[in-house]
Formats: structure tokens, C-alpha cells, sequence
């Protein structure tokens, strides 16, 4: 007998939005889209405007916390920002067993031991997973390190300090380093918060805080980037390294350390491998080694995901996702191939011919004494097969195929 649709017969989940700015639009119009098939109904929107044209439905809006309250959310996701109204707003729906989702770094970093003390003395949740490197999972990883034991965690935590740092390693100066990351909409109209390491400080906190440890953001030791020059950047070169503003929590021993200040890393590094406005994080723990998460640390959209990621988490929706796809046997679709012949040295034109007589018409040859190397414009994988098959053999030698891995430029953004 077939299973009932997942979510076909129960009550959608009642989940209300604090705020609906940039992070909030992105996460409202989500749940607006998604929502039915996740089994969530977003039943209000706080804002202090309620009445300007936000192109969602205009009954979501309201400016009273009293008529978002009524309609009986069982998940506030707050997305204000700052400590002042938010911390309040947060500690009102916790202490009525409502779970909070928050991105508010701010927050977590200067209340959050106390607003986690009122989520655990109401049996219910508060999550923050979108408060530190948007979507790539650092506050997930550490959770699920819960059985090892985590040494250390360092990172590049934030990605406008990063970019300027990559434009000072190109040989821009500071300030116009800065203009450029301000005119690419990567810093607040207020830089101080980035450029002084104090957002990688309360960033820091957040992560202290996911593997039980509390640290106020003051007691960081924290340096900025604001001193450097291209100067600088350009020595570390000359040394084969590069300068990154590291974010580092030390557990190895009973006393916490927390640091946050430009860092000298081998180029070959992969915190180095951070470049423009990537974040990157190294998780150090007795079992796993050391581990790695990169990717793109900021943004509306990838914080939307992380937000909705532990809206997601929270209500138990993962497993039943009813959008589980089947394997239908799909042929993976065409790819530009490499084809390495070696030990011999073949006529260019006996292996055109053999290319060209399986429709394949190379964009690269480059033939030596003993290898031959070819690149062809995307081809489905069994032609390119077939190519190798024809060009192996007593007169060629070995032939090694494979795929090249290229950026992606069809998925599917919106
Ligand atoms: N933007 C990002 O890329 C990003 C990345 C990572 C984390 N975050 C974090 O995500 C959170 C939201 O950021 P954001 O950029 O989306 O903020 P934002 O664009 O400034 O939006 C703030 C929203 O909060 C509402 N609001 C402010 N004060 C309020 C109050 N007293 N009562 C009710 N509503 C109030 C505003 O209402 P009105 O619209 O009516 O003014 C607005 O909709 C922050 O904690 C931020 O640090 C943001």
C-alpha cells in the first residue's frame, strides 16, 4: 500500500517573520513559494512600516507585536538585527515556548548564553545558523562534532575584509579598496564594525557559544585590517604567503583564547584559498583532524538559506521532504573532455581523423614526443569514450580520459 503524502494531511507549522529587510524579503517570498510543499505557512511579518508596498501579500504586514503574537506562531524568526528591540522580542516569544531563528550575530554575541539559559528553562529552541558565514554550515559542523572533541576554530569570517585584503594584494590602497567594497554594497554606510575586526569578534562569540563556550565580545583580543597597505600584502608575496584577518578560538587546554587580527598564512594554506568576499573556517578536533568550509559568507540570499535551513531543522521537515527526487537513469549531460595519450608519439593526423570520425571536432592538440594531449568542446560522455577506445591500442599506447570540471552556469539561481 502506498504512503500518505507527507505533510498532505497535517496542520501546516505557524511561522512568523520579525523584520523584512533585506534578509527578510528573501526568506518571506521562500516560505511564500515553498512553504506549502514544506509544510510551513508564514502567518506574519513584523515591520515598523506596515503599510509600504513590499510586493508580498500586504495582509502579512503588521506593526504590532500584539497581532503577530495572535496569530499563534510556533517558530519567530528574527531577522531586526542589532541588540535593542530584538533582544526583547526574542526573550517575549521564548518565554511562551515559542523556538526562535535568528541571523542576528550582534545578538547572539552579547546575550546569547542568556537567551539560550531562557530557551532551555521553556523547553524550546533558539537557533542561529544564519549569524555566521550565511549559508555554509559552521554552527551545523560544530553541532554535529558534539561527540569529538573540538581543539580550535579559525577562520575568514568576514567576507568585506576579505575583499579589501584581496584589492590590497592586487596593489589598490586602502581607501580605494574600501570605495569598491562600498560601491559593491559589501560594507554597512558605517565600515567601523568590519574594518576594526569587531564584526569577526562577535562572529567569534557566536561560534564560542555553539560549542558551549561564553565569551564576550570585548575580551577578544582584536586587531583590524584598517593599517595595512598593498605594501604589505605585496612582502607576504615575497615570502610565499599572504595576509588574511583571522578569526581564532583556542580550546586545546582548560583556558579559552580568542584572537581576531590580519594573520600571516602560507599561500598554499586553504584559509588562503579565501578570496574576494568568501568566508572560510578550519575546525581543529582530536578525532576528525582538521576539517575545512568555504564558500560565500554573506548576502540576503545565502543567509535566507541558512535561516530556512534551521526553520527547516526545527520543525523535523528535512526527512520528509517530499521533493525527494528518484534516479530516472538521466545521462549526465555533455562535457568538454581531456584525453591524455601516452608512451607514444602519434601522427596529429592519424588522431584527428579518429576524433573526427566519431563527429568530434577537438578544440585543443597538442602532441610531444611522447604524449599526446586533447581537449574536445563539450561531448556526451560515451563519444567520448569511444574516441579513447579508437586512439588506445599497440600503435598509441595509453589513453586517459576524463571530464573537466567547470564552473556551473545552469543551475538553476532563482
Ligand atoms: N544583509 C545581509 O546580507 C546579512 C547577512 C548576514 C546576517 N545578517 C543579519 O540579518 C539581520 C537582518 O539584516 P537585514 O540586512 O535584513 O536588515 P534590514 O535590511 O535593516 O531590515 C531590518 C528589518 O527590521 C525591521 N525593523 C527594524 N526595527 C524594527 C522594530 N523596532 N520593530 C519592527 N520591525 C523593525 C525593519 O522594518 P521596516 O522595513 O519597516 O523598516 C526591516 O524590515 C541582521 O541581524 C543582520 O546582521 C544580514
Amino acid at each position: 500500500m502506498s504512503q500518505p503524502e507527507p505533510f498532505a494531511t497535517t496542520r501546516p507549522r505557524r511561522v512568523a517573520l520579525l523584520g523584512c529587510g533585506s534578509v527578510g524579503r528573501e526568506v518571506a517570498a521562500r516560505l511564500i513559494e515553498h512553504g506549502p510543499r514544506l509544510g510551513i505557512q508564514l502567518v506574519k511579518i513584523l515591520v515598523r512600516d506596515a503599510l509600504r508596498d513590499r510586493g508580498l501579500p500586504p495582509d502579512l504586514f503588521t506593526a504590532s507585536i500584539d497581532e503577530v503574537e495572535a496569530a499563534d506562531p510556533e517558530i519567530a524568526i528574527e531577522l531586526i538585527g542589532g541588540v535593542g528591540p530584538a533582544a526583547s522580542l526574542v526573550t517575549r516569544f521564548l518565554s511562551r515556548g515559542v523556538s526562535v531563528v535568528t541571523a542576528n550575530k550582534t545578538l547572539i554575541a552579547h546575550r546569547g548564553p542568556e537567551l539560550s539559559a531562557i530557551a532551555e528553562r521553556h523547553n524550546t529552541d533558539l537557533a542561529f545558523e544564519a549569524s555566521v558565514c550565511a549559508a555554509i554550515p559552521v554552527i551545523a559542523s560544530l553541532r554535529h562534532l558534539a561527540g569529538d572533541r573540538v581543539l580550535s576554530i579559525r577562520g575568514v569570517v568576514n567576507g568585506s575584509c576579505n575583499f579589501i585584503l584581496s584589492r590590497l594584494a592586487e596593489g589598490w590602497r586602502f581607501d580605494d579598496a574600501l570605495a569598491e567594497a562600498r560601491k559593491r554594497g559589501l560594507v554597512e554606510p558605517d565600515p567601523s564594525a568590519d574594518i576594526s575586526g569587531r564584526d569577526s569578534a562577535e562572529k567569534l562569540c557566536v561560534l564560542a557559544a555553539a560549542v558551549g563556550v561564553s565569551f564576550e565580545p570585548d575580551r577578544v583580543q582584536t586587531q583590524g585590517i584598517e593599517f595595512l597597505t598593498p605594501e604589505d600584502l605585496a612582502a607576504a608575496r615575497r615570502s610565499g604567503r599572504t595576509i588574511k584577518l583571522i578569526a581564532e578560538l583556542d580550546l586545546s587546554d582548560g583556558a579559552p583564547r580568542a584572537r581576531v587580527g590580519p594573520t600571516l598564512l602560507p599561500r598554499a594554506h586553504p584559509l588562503a584559498q579565501a578570496e574576494e568576499e568568501d568566508n572560510a573556517v578550519a575546525i581543529e578536533t582530536v578525532l576528525g583532524g582538521e576539517l575545512y568550509l568555504r564558500g560565500r559568507g554573506a548576502g540576503p540570499r545565502p543567509t535566507a538559506s541558512a535561516v530556512l535551513g534551521d526553520v527547516v531543522r526545527l520543525i523535523g521537515a528535512t526527512a520528509k521532504n517530499p521533493e525527494r527526487r528518484s534516479n530516472h537513469g538521466s545521462p549526465w549531460p555533455a562535457a568538454r573532455h581531456h584525453l591524455r595519450i601516452s608512451g607514444s608519439s602519434p601522427d596529429p593526423a592519424d588522431v584527428l581523423g579518429a576524433l573526427r570520425a566519431r563527429g568530434v571536432e577537438p578544440d585543443e592538440i597538442a602532441v610531444t614526443r611522447d604524449e599526446a594531449r586533447i581537449v574536445t568542446p563539450p561531448v556526451p560522455w560515451p563519444d567520448a569514450a569511444a574516441c579513447a577506445t579508437a586512439l588506445a591500442g599497440p600503435d598509441h599506447g595509453r589513453v586517459l580520459v576524463m571530464p573537466v570540471l567547470e564552473p556551473r552556469s545552469d543551475v538553476r539561481r532563482s
